[in-house]
């Protein structure tokens, strides 16, 4: 599933100024890097999740099935970092979810979905 791009445009906005004020740098090495992941969570997944990840997005109304709280700790700790990036890769559907929750396969890299992976965890369980 697509979003439509005029959601996405907004994404990259906020994105792209996220990037300015930002933290983030590549890692060298393989570990995954949660500032990087949280540039990517800004682009593209605060316009339905929200932007501090609480599901409360500014699509959610609009949403039959509502976006995961990412900072729900409890629901976040039933899944496992595969289940996360298999949902992040492959969309909703591939995990028995909704298939609200969009692929994201042509927009980002495995090494950067890793990083978003790595962002989840420190929403939800740090
Ligand atoms: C178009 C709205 C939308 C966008 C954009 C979106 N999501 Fe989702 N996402 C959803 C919905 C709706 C669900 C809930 C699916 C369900 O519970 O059946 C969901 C579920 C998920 C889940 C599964 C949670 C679980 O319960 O196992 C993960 C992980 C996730 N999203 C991560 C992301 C990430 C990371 C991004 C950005 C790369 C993103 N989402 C972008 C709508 C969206």
């Amino acid at each position: 599933m697509r979003v439509s791009p005029a959601i996405v445009s907004a994404g990259a906005l906020l994105g792209a100024s996220m990037l300015f004020a930002g933290a983030s740098h590549a890692s060298g090495g393989n570990s995954a890097n949660a500032a990087n992941g949280k540039a990517l969570y800004q682009t593209y997944c605060v316009q339905c999740h929200g932007v501090n990840g609480d599901g409360k997005g500014i699509n959610a109304p609009h949403l039959s099935v509502q976006p995961r709280n990412h900072t729900d700790r409890t629901e976040m700790s039933a899944r496992t970092d595969e289940d996360l990036f298999k949902a992040i890769k492959e969309g909703g559907q591939a995990v028995n979810k909704s298939v609200l929750m969009p692929n994201w396969d042509g927009n980002m890299s495995d090494e950067e979905i890793h990083d978003v992976v790595a962002y989840l965890r420190e929403l939800c369980c740090k």
